[in-house]
């Protein structure tokens, strides 16, 4: 197994656990919402690790990106013409800006949520930016691509 491959492995395999986590924030905070439950210690712990992952996730990925796909580095010795390829171009551009974009969101959900005034504000601003972020996951990720 080369670099690339074992990067592209993690990378596959950080994906679901990044997935389980978010869902469960995702689902408890619409829960806990409804219920009017308390924000316990579980829930700052889910919240605070979902985006650990994230972040360890977009680190794994910039590597790929930058240094290790050869998908990207195609792309990058002929931008103009990558662009007009579905799969450069899914690579070079559209993964990145919907991971980062979903990245973003999340940063600002676990923000909003630790200043918010209230539980049932915290769980809110959780299942909205959690929930936007989980969404662009879903649909940045190649589901059609063999992987772990
Ligand atoms: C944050 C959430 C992210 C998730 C869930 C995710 C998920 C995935 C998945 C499932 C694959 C395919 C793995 C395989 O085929 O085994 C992949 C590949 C890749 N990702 Fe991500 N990714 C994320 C973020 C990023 C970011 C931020 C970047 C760039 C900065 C990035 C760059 C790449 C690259 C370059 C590849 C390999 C393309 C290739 O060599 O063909 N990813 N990603």
């Amino acid at each position: 197994m080369n670099t690339y491959q074992l990067f592209l492995s993690i990378h596959s395999i950080v994906r679901w656990i990044a997935l389980i986590l978010l869902l469960v924030v995702f689902v408890k905070s619409i829960t806990g919402l409804l219920a009017k439950n308390n924000y316990g210690k579980l829930d700052n712990i889910l919240s605070a690790s979902s985006l650990g992952f994230i972040h360890l996730q977009v680190l794994i990925g910039l590597v790929l990106y930058l240094f290790l796909s050869p998908s990207t580095d195609l792309a990058f010795q002929d931008f103009g013409k990558a662009m007009k390829d579905s799969l450069l171009r899914f690579w070079a551009v559209e993964h990145l800006i919907m991971m980062l974009l979903a990245a973003v969101l999340i940063h600002v959900g676990r923000i909003k949520s630790k200043k918010a005034a209230s539980d049932r504000s915290r769980f809110r601003q959780q299942a909205i930016f959690y929930g936007l972020g989980l969404l662009l996951i879903l649909l940045g990720i190649p589901w059609n691509r063999f992987g772990i």
